[in-house]
């Protein structure tokens, strides 16, 4: 079935008890085995059977089915957040002694994550500055690489064919962070990434009511990362949260549409503009990731960055001029949202971590919504306008 179709139909089914349509959310935090024995068969893995919400939940494993079917996946497993879908990907498939492999940059985070506290494991956390520097420079010992195609905040496309070949001749595995394009753009299980994560906070969500987390992808490797997550962490997902995120992921290929067609007249209109010095859009053909999002993905996706001329001075006269766009971290809503990464998503890494990953203070970044693409227009031309 074709991915709309999937998007509404995937892991659901009617409740055997009252027929609803919709899976109920499941409210409890244990499952009575009622005897003896058929709990010393659950928990031996004997018998199949929910035990204990911190491992499963009829809501999440709904959900997990949809997420799969989106992903091309032999098995999801949802999380309480990006970040508890990182942290548990990386614990569960790496050890003392392995080397971890970034293209630089990725989302704020996950580089104070893997730089700040994956080390204290043992974990050697090696960044590279693109697919290509990754190709060149790689060191054979490398477990394990993450990449974010369309990177967060700077809009660089990283090449993620190139990544997941050189990651074959060395055995690491390969982990795409997808929070940007979603499965309704770009599916890299498809062309051959182990595992796809996405802080389902963003897009898959996309109303900005939830906090979550996904992993995709080969079964063993997901049975690793849910053990890891779900039993020694201890991240699950709430029911709460997992009832929005399936109700969110029905219009996900509906609204993605939205915010591509609207990204790509907002980038035209930005690139025209005397008070910007940069538009970085992967859907402008001058973009030099063009060619490969074209090539891999149906779509270029709802984030443009743009750099104006005096720093946080002139980036701070914009965004307080904006009356339509908020400015919020966060992103993927049907809101439209602005920020100053370098302030905000971004504050945690160093400067020179900063200036290595181009997120400089005139970087602005904007998560175009689903409004009216002539009504973001005015709101941005009216508060370029206001930059002394
Ligand atoms: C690309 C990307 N990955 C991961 C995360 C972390 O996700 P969460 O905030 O849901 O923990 C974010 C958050 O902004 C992100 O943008």
């Amino acid at each position: 079935m074709k991915l709309s179709t999937l998007a509404v139909h995937a892991g659901q089914q009617p409740d055997p008890s009252t027929g609803a349509l919709n899976t109920p959310v499941y409210f409890t935090s244990t499952y009575s085995y009622g005897t003896a024995e058929e709990g010393k068969a659950r928990f031996a893995g004997q018998n199949p059977g929910y035990i204990y919400s911190r491992f499963a939940n009829p809501t999440s494993t709904a959900l997990e089915q949809k997420l799969a079917a989106l992903e091309g996946a032999d098995e999801a497993i949802v999380v309480a957040s990006g970040m508890a879908a990182i942290s548990s990907i990386v614990y569960a498939l790496t050890q003392q002694g392995d080397e971890v492999a970034f293209i630089d940059p990725v989302y704020g985070g996950t580089d104070a994550f893997l730089r700040n506290t994956l080390v204290r494991a043992g974990v050697t956390v090696r960044s590279y500055n693109s697919a290509e520097d990754f190709a060149e420079r790689h060191s054979p010992t490398t477990r394990l690489v993450l990449w974010e195609p369309v990177t967060n905040p700077t809009l660089k496309v990283v090449d993620s064919q190139k990544i997941i070949a050189v990651a074959r001749q060395i055995g690491a595995i390969t982990v795409c962070d997808n929070t940007f394009l979603t499965p309704a753009l770009f599916q890299p299980l498809s062309i051959g990434a182990d595992l796809v994560m996405h802080s389902g906070t963003k897009y898959l969500s996309g109303h900005g009511d939830l906090i979550a987390g996904v992993v995709a992808g080969n079964g063993p490797l997901i049975q690793r990362v849910r053990t890891v997550a779900l039993k020694h962490i201890g991240v699950p997902m709430g029911p709460q949260e997992a009832f929005l995120l399936q109700r969110g992921v029905k219009t996900l290929p509906l609204r993605m549409k939205a915010h591509c067609d609207n990204a790509k007249r907002v980038a035209e209109f930005l690139q025209q503009q005397p008070q910007v010095a940069a538009v970085y859009f992967p859907g402008l053909p001058t973009h030099p990731g063009h060619q490969v999002v074209a090539q891999t993905a149906s779509g270029f996706g709802g984030m443009v960055a743009l750099e104006l001329h005096g720093g946080f001075a002139a980036c701070a006269q914009f965004l307080n001029a904006l009356q339509l766009f908020a400015q919020a971290v966060s992103l993927g809503d049907v809101e439209s949202l602005a920020c100053h990464p370098a302030s905000t998503t971004h504050a945690a890494m160093t400067p020179a971590d900063r200036d290595r990953a181009g997120v400089s203070d005139n970087l602005v970044r904007l998560s175009i919504g689903i409004e009216d693409a002539d009504d973001l227009i005015a709101d941005l031309a009216h508060a370029l306008q206001q930059i002394a």
